[in-house]
């Protein structure tokens, strides 16, 4: 991904005003995947006009499948699907390791780039790959591109060794078109899997939870359908913690999927920000004075780590010290060393975040990943002066119209 573009953050003082939810990025990149098991018109709703997603859908253009935008509903006919995925843009996001699933659901071969996405640490596919070999297929690894082959498709149960979004998605995407029952053994439940099964099952396969465990019996006759994609619980869980950062503020977040954001809403009252529900709209008011917390981080219902750091750059204004500990991407750290050029007195220690009371002063930081982005906004918009942000362009991948949304509140932010 090229980077170049520059944003300044001013205090902002009192925040006011509405903000309205997006559709959820991570659950439309499975469901755009899974309008590929049909040739049939699939019509898909609520989708955010972001980066990741623009390119997703580029590439499979690419792959001879019918596209079109409307605002936020996407219609795909997928009467011809290519097997070759060697766009570069393969290697711009994570995302496209669905096509890996996708395609192999209607077809018996594959070449596929290796998946992008965010700098968070280590990111491997072992999982993926794993479960595509244990279901029939014969896995290749090259140097920047990956060829799979069905030798023959078994179905059998798999199990992840921890519980994985992408992993689980994969194989759900895969035996949606197999005839015998899959079970998936220590699956994901997120939200955004039960989005895409929802989907899924609209189209015509059977899938069941029982005891967490997913119970997948697919069909060769997947229907066209019409989908609508939930709406961003982290990003509504990033303007919550904006608005509470800042004193004084009162904002309505509209759309806001409250039933995803249970934890997210426990912890932001714990740090002493005001959150409350009236007629269905997410009310949040700023903090008279952040708390510290000691959060432990974990797959949904547990505080989500894509809000890890935004989290970690309010806690700076708490009385003191809090600690996240993330074991599920230890290494998504990047944002510490830029907060500490605002002064913050951030460290890591055995893979735990500790955050000490700190003034933040202004800077010139470097955006490194997506909520990185949106992380060192907050820390701009809390700061008196004006900080400089440089390769914000992460922001644009999976926040849709940020900067009017939060200028709209009355964050001072400005491309340059
Ligand atoms: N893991 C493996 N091997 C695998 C797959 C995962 O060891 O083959 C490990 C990972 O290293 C990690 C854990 O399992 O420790 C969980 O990773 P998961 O597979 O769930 O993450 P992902 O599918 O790569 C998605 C989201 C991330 C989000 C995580 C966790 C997309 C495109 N990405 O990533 O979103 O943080 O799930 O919820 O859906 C973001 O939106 O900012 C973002 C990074």
């Amino acid at each position: 991904m090229v980077n170049f573009m520059i944003i300044k953050v001013s205090k902002s003082s009192v925040l006011s005003g509405d903000i309205y939810i997006s559709g959820s990025k991570n659950a439309s990149m499975p469901c755009i995947c899974a309008a590929l098991l049909t040739k049939q018109k699939v019509v898909i709703e609520n989708v955010p006009d972001i980066l990741d997603i623009n390119n997703l859908l580029t590439i499979i253009k690419k792959q001879g499948v019918k596209v079109k935008r409307t605002n936020n509903t996407i219609t795909i006919k997928a009467k011809r699907l290519k097997t070759k995925v060697l766009s570069d843009l393969v290697e711009t996001l994570r995302g496209s390791y669905y096509l890996m699933g996708a395609i192999l659901s209607r077809k018996n071969k594959l070449k596929i780039k290796y998946p992008g996405g965010c700098n968070i640490g280590s990111r491997p596919i072992d999982y993926h790959l794993q479960a595509f070999k244990e279901l029939g297929f014969k896995v290749i690894e090259e140097e920047n591109r990956i060829i799979i082959k069905e030798i023959e498709r078994t179905p059998k149960d798999i199990t992840f060794p921890k519980i994985s979004l992408g992993a689980t998605i994969n194989v759900i995407l895969l035996t949606s078109t197999f005839s015998k029952e899959v079970k998936i053994i220590n699956p994901s439940l997120e939200p955004e899997v039960l989005c895409l099964i929802d989907m899924l099952k609209k189209m015509g396969v059977s899938i069941d939870i029982i005891d967490k465990q997913l119970i997948i019996k697919g069909t060769k006759k997947l229907k066209g359908i019409t989908h609508k994609i939930i709406y961003d619980r982290i990003e509504a869980g990033s303007y919550i913690y904006l608005v509470g950062a800042i004193q004084k503020s009162k904002v309505y977040i509209h759309n806001a999927p409250i039933e995803h954001l249970h934890t997210v809403i426990m912890v932001a009252r714990k740090m002493g920000i005001i959150v409350y529900k009236k007629d269905n709209v997410l009310v949040v008011e700023g903090n008279k004075g952040i708390k510290k917390i000691n959060l432990l981080i974990g797959e949904y219902p547990f505080f989500p780590t894509d809000l890890q750091q935004i989290i970690t750059v309010v806690l700076t204004k708490a009385k003191s010290s809090s600690t996240i500990e993330d074991p599920i991407f230890p290494n998504r750290v990047l944002h510490i060393k830029e907060l500490k050029k605002m002064n913050a007195y951030i460290y890591e220690q055995n893979q735990v975040i500790h955050i000490k009371p700190s003034i933040l002063t202004p800077a010139i930081i470097y955006a490194t990943d997506l909520r990185c982005a949106f992380a060192l906004i907050i820390a701009g918009a809390i700061t008196s002066g004006t900080t400089y942000i440089k390769n914000i362009d992460y922001l644009f991948r999976g926040y849709e119209n940020p900067i009017k949304k939060l200028r709209y509140i009355g964050v001072n932010v400005e491309i340059l």
